[in-house]
């Protein structure tokens, strides 16, 4: 499974580059706002820069599927990295397929159903983003949505890569791998608690502490 960081903060995309295991990066405008860049196209080519190859999602404002083909071709030409990330609409799908014909990639976001999954898969998404924490919060199980994507993409063979977002937690993260998402994309915070294991300190602190008492 690929981990993807979610957000638009450079330090922590640094940070979660320098552990080696980054496969590429998320955004949305309230990301965007959150560190409150204004030049935003300058910010996704510095975020690109850090990438390399790797992906980086970028979202389009316009709700019209003319205007957001405008400004998905104009995030496009940042760089060959980007991703244009569209949400689940019908305008939303028609500029998906507008984009797969000319070869840009596209992330389709703010999925909440099986049934919205199979409409971007059909129109050529290269990523589907259901949202499992905003699905948790209103009380159903978002990790059954990333189950029947599942089932419904093999069923037919469809190419378009399971982007488990809205993640809250490691949980969410497991319970993903063990569905067969392709992706997960995760904030900063649930990255560094990936790591985490009191039993590995323990363990640690244990060897370190045997190994001073046998040199002394
Ligand atoms: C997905 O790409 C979104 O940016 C993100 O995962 C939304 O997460 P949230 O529900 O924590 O805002």
């Amino acid at each position: 499974m690929k981990f993807f960081i979610d957000t638009a903060n450079i330090q922590h995309i640094q940070e979660a580059d320098s552990m080696g295991i980054l496969d590429g990066v998320t955004t949305n405008p309230s990301l965007i706002a959150k560190e409150g860049i204004k030049d935003y196209k300058a910010h996704y080519k510095t975020i690109c820069n850090i990438l390399g190859k790797r992906p980086v999602s970028a979202e389009v404002i316009a709700t019209d599927t003319e205007g957001m083909i405008r400004e998905g071709s104009d995030l496009a030409s940042i760089s060959e990295n980007i991703v244009v990330k569209i949400p689940l609409t019908k305008n939303g799908i028609k500029a998906i397929q507008y984009f797969a014909k000319q070869g840009i990639k596209t992330n389709c976001t703010l999925c909440f159903s099986a049934t919205q999954a199979l409409l971007a898969a059909k129109a050529g998404a290269v990523y589907i983003s259901p949202f499992i924490g905003r699905l948790d919060d209103i009380s159903h199980e978002g990790m059954q949505l990333i189950e029947q994507i599942r089932t419904i993409y093999d069923n037919y063979d469809f190419e378009t890569q399971i982007l488990a977002a809205s993640i809250r937690h490691p949980v969410h993260v497991l319970q993903s791998a063990l569905v067969g998402a392709d992706v997960a994309t995760m904030p900063f915070s649930v990255i560094e608690q990936l790591f985490h294991h009191p039993l590995t300190d323990i363990g640690l602190e244990k060897f370190l502490a045997d190994h001073k008492k046998n040199s002394q």
